[in-house]
């Protein structure tokens, strides 16, 4: 199986643990993607009923086109499960997110669920987080100042442009910082630092999260359970 392949086979996996009459956080990302499209089929043959609160506009775009109910996260009063991809995560079960820019609404979903589930490729499991760049979003008043403060701080920042040299923007309107950390040994530790910046509105650790993980190996999918 290749990647994509990988990826699909955990999204058909998660879909399994959605029952009928839940509030379904919905993540983004190409994994993600799978993972909505095998909801829309139990949907559209089993007449599933469930509630999807999106984390970003394409996933919520691509769910209503395939009949599932999308709410804002405001207008619904909890989250049962919500289901999303990760960038990395590591042997504590602790994650990086982000790489799609879409990691502050994820944050504010995945905290409002009372259960979070990631989907992932093997690849993405690593021993020490920091190998893929950790996410930023910030604010674009002032984010060459927080560009320089994090330059000196010695995080190697790097604003993420599309290929046109154009800043990337999130579904808020914001700037995407990657910080070029290569491994990140004390995650908390980072993550209290961040949190005192101005202007960055939120970064992509995502610690203490996860409940189930659910991983696609070459010989089929591992649910691994992190915390309840
Ligand atoms: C988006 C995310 C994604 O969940 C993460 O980037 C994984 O994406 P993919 O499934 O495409 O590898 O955090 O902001």
């Amino acid at each position: 199986m290749n990647q994509n392949e990988l990826k699909a086979l955990v999204g058909k996996e998660a879909v399994k643990h959605v029952q009928d009459g839940m509030t379904l956080g919905i993540g983004t990302g190409s994994t993600v993607r799978y993972m909505i499209d095998a909801l829309g089929q139990r949907v559209a043959k089993e007449g599933l009923k469930i509630v999807g609160v999106a984390t970003s506009d394409r996933s919520a775009q691509q769910a209503e086109s395939l009949g599932i109910q999308i709410k804002q996260l405001d207008d619904v009063d909890h989250l049962d499960l919500t289901i999303d991809g990760a960038d990395e995560i590591d042997s504590n079960f602790q994650g990086i997110k982000g790489g799609g820019a879409a990691h502050l609404w994820e944050k504010i979903v995945a905290i409002n669920s009372r259960k979070n589930m990631w989907i992932v490729d093997e690849s993405k499991m690593v021993e020490h987080l920091g190998k893929f760049p950790l996410p930023l979003e910030v604010i674009p008043f002032g984010s060459t100042h927080v560009l320089q403060k994090l330059d000196k701080m010695g995080l190697h920042p790097a604003f993420r442009l599309t290929p046109d040299g154009h800043h990337v923007l999130t579904d808020s309107k914001n700037y995407i910082i990657d910080l070029h950390l290569g491994r990140i040994d004390h995650p908390q530790q980072l993550a209290q630092t961040l949190n005192g910046i101005v202007g960055i509105v939120e970064h992509g650790l995502f610690l203490n999260i996860v409940n189930t993980v659910i991983v696609g190996h070459q010989d089929g999918p591992e649910v691994l359970h992190a915390r309840d």
